[in-house]
């Protein structure tokens, strides 16, 4: 069976064997309570590395006071099932105390982090580069992988790997959706019969959005209202922001005409789903 790691020495004691027997190293950080989504990732960090090392930890300082720490669904059991059969190395799932002894350091990024998931998560991205660093310091990968199912996350991860100088290749990799196109999530998990229909919504709302711009609509206002108005359409669903960036710098842009991001965050219930295009 896989190891699963649980302090911060005995990760670096395998990394440092493998540093030495000239291995390349790949990192996956991940909160558990994997699916297809991650699994992905992983099975693309084990055929462009020698070792992976998958981190499964419910980083604390990413939630929010009013958000689902507690109940954030997790299997460690079953991650190790997962991570064995996609290849990867060992797992790394530490308890909290043994990744935030004491600490009074953080990493944040500014700008791209106030906008989109920022508005509603204020506290979220700081708790995201804090243990991200961390990982990446602990870990010392060659790469890391991470889903443009968290555009922005993505965005803010590969700014302050350039900001920070870390020495890491960041690897974006494709949303995984089930067939009938909702994006993989641990957080689906939360969702009624009745509400899991209604999370359709979101995708065929972006489906709609993208077919506007692919036939040339280049007003964001325009595409904006239709993607609103198909949501809205779904009686169970509030919308938190539907909005178009651009890629780049994540500020809204009023023609479609650079290389944009197209993110939606919905309320399905209780449940806050996301997803996204982009167009290059
Ligand atoms: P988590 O939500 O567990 O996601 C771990 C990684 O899996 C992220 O890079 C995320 O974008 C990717 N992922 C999730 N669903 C996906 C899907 N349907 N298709 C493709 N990739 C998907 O994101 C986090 O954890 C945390 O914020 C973390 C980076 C681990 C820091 O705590």
């Amino acid at each position: 069976m896989i190891p699963v790691v649980k302090t911060i020495d005995e990760v670096r004691k395998y990394v440092n064997e493998w540093r030495r027997a000239g291995k390349t190293v790949g990192l996956v950080p991940t909160m558990g309570y994997l699916h297809e989504g991650h699994r992905s990732l992983i099975v693309r960090a084990v055929a462009e590395n020698d070792c992976v090392v998958v981190s499964d930890f419910v980083n604390p300082t990413q939630f929010g006071p009013n958000e689902d720490f507690e109940s954030y669904p997790r299997d460690i059991n079953a991650d190790a099932s997962l991570c064995e059969g996609a290849g990867a190395s060992i797992i790394f799932n530490p308890e909290p105390e043994e990744m935030y002894d004491n600490a009074l350091t953080t990493v944040s990024v500014a700008e791209i982090t106030s906008g989109l998931c920022g508005k509603t998560r204020p506290t979220h991205f700081a708790g995201v580069c804090t243990v991200v660093s961390k990982l990446f310091n602990i870990v010392k990968p060659d790469r890391a992988y991470f889903g443009q199912k968290d555009a922005q996350q993505l965005c803010v991860i590969r700014k302050m790997v350039k900001d920070l100088n870390f020495d890491i290749e960041i690897v974006g990799c494709p949303i995984v959706r089930e067939e009938d196109g909702l994006a993989k999530s641990s957080r689906n998990t939360y969702l009624s019969e009745e509400e899991r229909q209604a999370a359709l919504c979101l995708s065929r709302s972006l489906k709609k959005g993208r077919k506007m711009i692919e036939d040339g609509e280049h007003s964001t206002e325009k595409v904006i209202a239709a993607i609103r108005a198909e949501i809205e359409s779904e009686k169970l669903a509030k919308i938190d922001y539907v909005e178009i960036v651009a890629l780049d710098t994540l500020k809204p842009v009023s023609e479609i005409n650079v290389p944009v991001l197209a993110a939606i965050a919905v309320y399905i219930g209780k449940t806050r789903l996301i997803d996204n295009f982009i167009i290059e």
